[in-house]
Formats: structure tokens, C-alpha cells, sequence
């Protein structure tokens, strides 16, 4: 017996839930809702206007999300292991927090904060490395109510700084260094440069995990360590959660759009947690008991919502890894899932090609028959790597769930439901209930029926959904609500089959996904034009084997520093220093000009041609200032 009562038990029943939520969806997430812990009852279920736009879920409820991750499972999970924590190092020991260690952890850590001046709604930036103590974190802001927004350790100073001069956060919680793989990143030194010129940042918390040698200013940086020490002498165990409203915002998770400027998200408390919680248990069909591993950074949103969130609230077992899928070998995941028994692998399709490419050799051997359900997310699968993914990591029992959503989205929107519903390679297939899909064509009609093509938009709102832009409303209506009229609008093409299944195809916005990694084309733009020399860039993607989409730039250089190898070094060095290395280039063309229009805007259609080798499907290039340059470029091409 499951004790989840809202989970899908067949096709029927999906059919039959998802009928339901379409027709009633007041009632539908009323029912659900009902299961969770509330500390005061909502007055309205859902009251939303896309225009303004403005959605709202549970009005006047009010609740901790903590209480819901945390305080319910003490009476019957007190002793369940809820953070497995597998260390970079497989010769360091690992760390099992159960239910009760997380809930006592968090409430030190809240007092932490408390004694450091830290106050509902407060925003706290998060730049640590994957360790316990970072769920931790975030679960203590969670519970005093202020508002977390964790940065992916990857991301430069520069990146850290801009974002903290967006949400003013006054402060911070870093580690003094960070292990991945091999590196060693020194987080509190990035901190540090990333302060230049922040002045408003009050206190400064530093986790030790590297014994890297940091700099403590006196008086704003302080070691968690001794923190916790002193609330321990004050013999503080419990710390009771803040009452939040429904609407309250929860964290702040920043991304890419197609403008240079990263995109604050702003999530709530109550929708949130329903839509994590409920997808979770829904897709992944998680039983009590069951070991889940979730291989992404806490960073990005899937950590938040599919380490932390999701299945914390429905009392399961997370498995958390801080390392990386390569390191010391390409067997790791496989060692750790034979290390743990884990059951429910998600993953990541740049993970899986990967891995595959290592080999065969690194799978040989390692006892994976623990495995039930597999998961991918965060781009498309290509059907290589499913066959694979199915056939030599679930042998061919354990049903792959392709599950499409967005940071926006807080959670998975169209999959298929792990052994419920049917799985097809490559496409994510349906709609979760409360989803509802429509497929905008060229004209601007809605396409009907099957076996139709268009742009992804949603025609309501889910419970999970994100509500704003912090500090930036207008650009949130413009960003999704304004392409389609009262529709939220996804980025992504998509297309629907004959048996009515979802196929992602990509962005088909300025946003590139590079291994999985969200990057906009105009945010590597505007880095690599601040490098000394440079005239004027234009980045698009191209199909990579491994990352999914690599970076191309073209790039007019006009300095006289070294030659193109190394200029191609120093530009890459710049972007690393502006945004971080992920969004370094692949391929970086010097070119004398760009295709540009006769107003001047850039033909990025052509270069993506360019770069993706189709240069006989340029179309028409007669509308070009110079149509001689696209010659020029097609002989340099790399
Ligand atoms: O293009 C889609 C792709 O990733 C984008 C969202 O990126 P991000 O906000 O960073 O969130 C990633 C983790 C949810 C989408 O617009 N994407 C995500 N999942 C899939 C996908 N594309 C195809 N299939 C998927 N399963």
C-alpha cells in the first residue's frame, strides 16, 4: 500500500486524474492539498489572470515548508535516513542525516542565522559546495522565512556579484572551498571578489569542508562551526518554523533568457511544495523505502526541486553525491548505485552520452539491479542514448521517465509516469495532471489534433509555476505572456505525434542548452565583447555529441595581442571570468564581418547554419548589407 493517496495507480486512473484536473482543478488540488501540513486553512484555491499576469494558489493559507519536509515525518521516519550523502573522495566516509538529524541540523542553523541578524524575508545568497550542510542551509532559511538563492559553485564572481546586486541580499553562507572531481574550487575566495563594491552585504557564514586557507574580515565573516558551537552552549535544540504565507516567496533561483541579463524566478511556498511533492511521488512512483538519486547540482533548479524539496516533503531518501559522473573513473554513478541499492537514478542526457562514450568496461561488473525506475531532464534525450540508458543501465526492465519542464515551471510538466503510462524514446509524452499543453503554429492559430507541430505554451496555471521576475514584473509579462495572448509561453518548439505524445525539439529562442546548462546567446555575447580587442561577436549553437548543443562563436578581432590560439585562450579566459566556465565557447571563427541586415541586425539563422554544416540550406541571404561576407565565413569555418 502507498501512502501517497494521490498516487496514480494505472493508465485509467491517470486518464481519470487528469480529467479530473482539467474540469475541476479547484477541487482536484483542494483534495490534495489537504494532505499536507497548514498551519491556517486557504480561503481560495486559485485565482490567476494571465494578462496582468498575475496566479495565485491557496490564498491565505498559511504554512512552513519545513514543516512539511521536516516536523511531519518525526512521528513515523524519525530514524529514515532522508540525506545520503556520498562524498567526492570514495575513500572519505559517507554521511547518513536522518530524518531526525535534518530536523535537529536545520534548527540549529536557523538559530544560526537568527543570531546573525537574519529575518523573514530576507533574501540569503547561497554559493556552497554539494554537501549536507547546503541542504541545510537552505532548509533554515526556509523555516525562518527568508528568501534563498543558491548560485551554482561554477558561476564567477562577476556572476555572484550581479546577482547580489539584484537581490540585495545582505547575506551570505559559502564554504571555504569546494571539491569536484579533481579541483578543488576556492568558493569563499570567489565570495570575496565577488564583494568588490557590494557594500550592503552584512555577514558572511563560512562552512569549512577543504581547509583551503580563506580571509575572515572581523566582524562580518564568521565560521559556521563556531556558530553552531555557540547556539549548542545556549542548548536552543528546537527552533520553531516562521508561519509564511502561501504566497510568500520561497527562493530565488536565477537563469538564462535570450537577453544578457540572467532572470531572477521567483518561487512561493505553498504551490511549490504541492507541485515538487506531487510530481515526485507521481513520476518517479517512489515507495516508501526507496533510494532515490538525483545526480544534479542543487545549483540549478532540479536540485532544488527533485534533491531538496520534492522528496523531502514526501519523507523519502535523497541521495546526494558531490562529485562528478567521471571522477576518479567513469564508474562512479554505477559504484554508487551498487554502493546504496539506490532505486531511482535521474540523470541528465549529457551525463548518459558521456558515460557511454567512456565505454562499456566502467558498467562491467557492477550489481545494478537495485535499479526500478530511470529519469532523465534538462534537454533531449537522442534515441542513442535511451537505447542505451534502457538497455545497459536498467536492462531493459526499469522504464525511462523523460520529464520536460523548465526552472520556471518549479517542476516536471509533461512526462511519462514511471510504469504507468507508456514511455517512447525521446519524447516526454504527457502532461502531467493540471498541465495543459497547446502547440502555437506559424500563423498563430492553436494547432488541433494530432500530429501537428508549434510553440510549446500552457493555457493555465499548475500550482508549481513561477510567479514573478524579482524586482521585475513587467519583464516577467513580457517574457511569457506576451508572444501568445493569455498563454504562458515556453521558449521550446514541440511537436505532438499521432498518439498524441509530446516531443520537445529545442528552444527556439536565443537560448542555447550546453549540457544541460541554460545559456543565452546574448549573456556569451556580451562577455566575450569586453575582452580587450574585440570588435563585435555573434554566438549560436551547434549539435555536440556529448553536450548536446556547443558554443560557436564568430568573432570580429581587431587587437594585435598574440596569435589566434592564443587570443582564442584569452577570450575564453574572459568569459570564465565574466559568467564562469560553462559558458566558454567550443569554437571561436575570426571573421572580418558579420551577416547583417541593412538595419544592422545580425542574421544569427545563417551563422546557426553555418555552424550546424548546412550550408546549402542557407535560404535567402539577398536582404544581406554584404552578402559576399557569408562566403568568408563559410571558408573559415572550424
Ligand atoms: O529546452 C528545454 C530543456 O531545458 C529547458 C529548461 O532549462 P532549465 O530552466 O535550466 O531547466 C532544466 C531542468 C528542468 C527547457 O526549456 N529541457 C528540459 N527538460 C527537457 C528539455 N528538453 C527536452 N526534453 C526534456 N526532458
Amino acid at each position: 500500500m502507498s501512502s501517497y493517496p494521490y498516487q496514480i495507480k494505472s493508465l485509467d486512473d491517470y486518464n481519470q486524474q487528469y480529467k479530473r484536473s482539467v474540469e475541476a482543478p479547484e477541487e482536484f488540488w483542494g483534495e490534495i492539498a489537504s494532505h499536507f501540513t497548514w498551519r491556517k486553512k486557504w480561503n481560495k484555491i486559485l485565482n490567476w489572470d494571465f494578462r496582468t499576469p498575475q496566479i495565485k494558489w491557496f490564498e491565505e493559507g498559511k504554512l512552513n515548508i519545513t514543516e512539511n519536509c521536516l516536523d511531519r515525518h518525526l512521528a513515523d521516519k524519525a530514524n529514515v535516513p532522508a540525506i545520503v550523502w556520498e562524498p567526492n573522495n570514495p575513500e572519505e566516509h559517507h554521511r547518513v542525516l536522518t530524518y531526525k538529524d535534518l530536523y535537529f541540523k536545520v534548527c540549529q542553523f536557523a538559530h544560526v542565522l537568527k543570531n546573525n541578524g537574519v529575518e523573514k524575508g530576507d533574501r540569503v545568497c547561497i554559493y556552497m559546495g554539494m554537501i549536507p550542510e547546503l541542504v541545510i542551509a537552505v532548509l533554515a532559511c526556509a523555516r525562518i522565512g527568508a528568501i534563498h538563492t543558491v548560485v551554482f559553485g561554477g558561476f564567477s564572481a562577476k556572476s555572484i556579484s550581479d546577482r547580489l546586486h539584484d537581490t540585495r541580499a545582505e547575506f551570505i553562507i559559502t564554504c571555504d572551498g569546494a571539491y569536484r572531481g579533481a579541483k578543488e574550487i576556492p568558493l569563499k575566495g570567489v565570495i570575496d571578489d565577488a564583494l568588490i563594491g557590494c557594500d550592503f552585504v552584512k555577514k558572511i557564514i563560512v562552512c569549512t569542508r577543504t581547509h583551503t586557507p580563506v580571509s575572515m574580515i572581523k566582524g562580518r565573516d564568521v565560521w559556521w562551526e563556531d556558530e553552531i558551537k555557540k547556539v549548542e552552549t545556549q542548548g536552543n535544540a528546537d527552533f520553531t518554523a516562521v508561519e509564511t504565507d502561501a504566497e510568500d516567496p520561497l527562493f530565488i533561483l536565477y537563469t538564462s533568457g535570450s537577453t544578457g541579463k540572467p532572470k531572477g524566478v521567483v518561487h512561493t511556498c505553498a504551490g511549490y511544495m504541492i507541485w515538487t511533492n506531487y510530481t515526485f511521488v507521481n513520476v518517479f512512483q517512489y515507495q516508501p523505502g526507496q533510494m532515490y538519486f538525483c545526480t544534479a547540482d542543487i545549483g540549478w533548479i532540479t536540485g532544488h526541486s527533485y534533491i531538496i524539496y520534492g522528496p523531502l516533503s514526501a519523507g523519502a531518501t535523497s541521495l546526494m553525491f558531490e562529485g562528478i559522473p567521471t571522477w576518479p573513473d567513469a564508474g562512479r554513478f554505477w559504484e554508487i548505485v551498487e554502493k546504496y541499492k539506490v532505486n531511482i537514478l535521474y540523470t541528465a542526457p549529457t551525463a548518459i552520452r558521456s558515460l557511454m562514450a567512456y565505454g562499456d568496461m566502467y558498467i562491467e561488473g557492477k550489481d545494478l539491479s537495485s535499479l526500478k525506475v530511470l529519469g532523465s531532464v534538462g534537454e533531449p534525450i537522442n534515441e542513442e542514448a535511451w537505447h542505451w540508458y534502457n538497455s545497459k543501465i536498467g536492462k531493459g526492465e526499469a522504464p525511462i521517465v523523460d520529464t520536460w519542464w523548465q526552472t520556471e515551471t518549479g517542476g516536471i510538466l509533461i512526462s511519462n509516469l514511471a510504469g504507468i503510462t507508456p514511455s517512447k524514446p525521446s519524447f516526454a509524452t504527457l502532461p502531467l495532471p493540471g498541465v495543459q499543453p497547446v502547440l502555437i503554429d506559424d500563423k498563430l492559430n492553436e494547432a488541433q489534433g494530432n500530429d501537428v507541430k508549434g510553440n510549446l505554451c500552457m493555457k493555465a496555471p499548475w500550482p508549481g509555476m513561477c510567479r514573478t521576475i524579482y524586482g521585475d514584473h513587467e519583464r516577467f509579462r513580457t517574457n511569457y505572456f506576451s508572444t501568445y495572448e493569455n498563454l504562458y509561453f515556453s521558449g521550446d518548439g514541440c511537436l505532438r505525434d499521432i498518439d498524441g505524445d509530446y516531443r520537445i525539439t529545442g528552444r527556439v529562442d536565443d537560448v542555447l542548452n550546453v549540457s544541460g546548462h541554460r545559456i543565452g546567446t546574448a549573456e556569451i555575447e556580451n562577455a566575450i565583447n569586453m575582452h580587450e580587442g574585440v570588435m563585435e561577436s555573434a554566438v549560436v549553437g551547434y549539435p555536440h555529441d556529448i553536450k548536446g548543443q556547443g558554443i560557436y562563436a564568430f568573432v570580429i578581432y581587431q587587437g594585435s595581442h598574440g596569435n589566434n590560439e592564443m587570443t582564442r585562450k584569452d577570450i575564453n579566459e574572459t568569459v570564465t571570468k565574466i559568467i564562469g566556465a560553462i559558458a566558454k565557447p567550443d569554437k571561436i571563427q575570426f571573421v572580418s564581418n558579420l551577416p547583417k541586415t541593412r538595419s544592422g541586425k545580425i542574421m544569427r539563422r545563417i551563422l546557426r547554419k553555418i555552424a550546424e554544416n548546412e550550408i546549402n540550406a542557407l535560404g535567402d541571404t539577398t536582404t544581406l548589407l554584404d552578402p559576399t561576407v557569408v562566403d568568408e565565413i563559410i571558408k573559415g569555418k572550424l
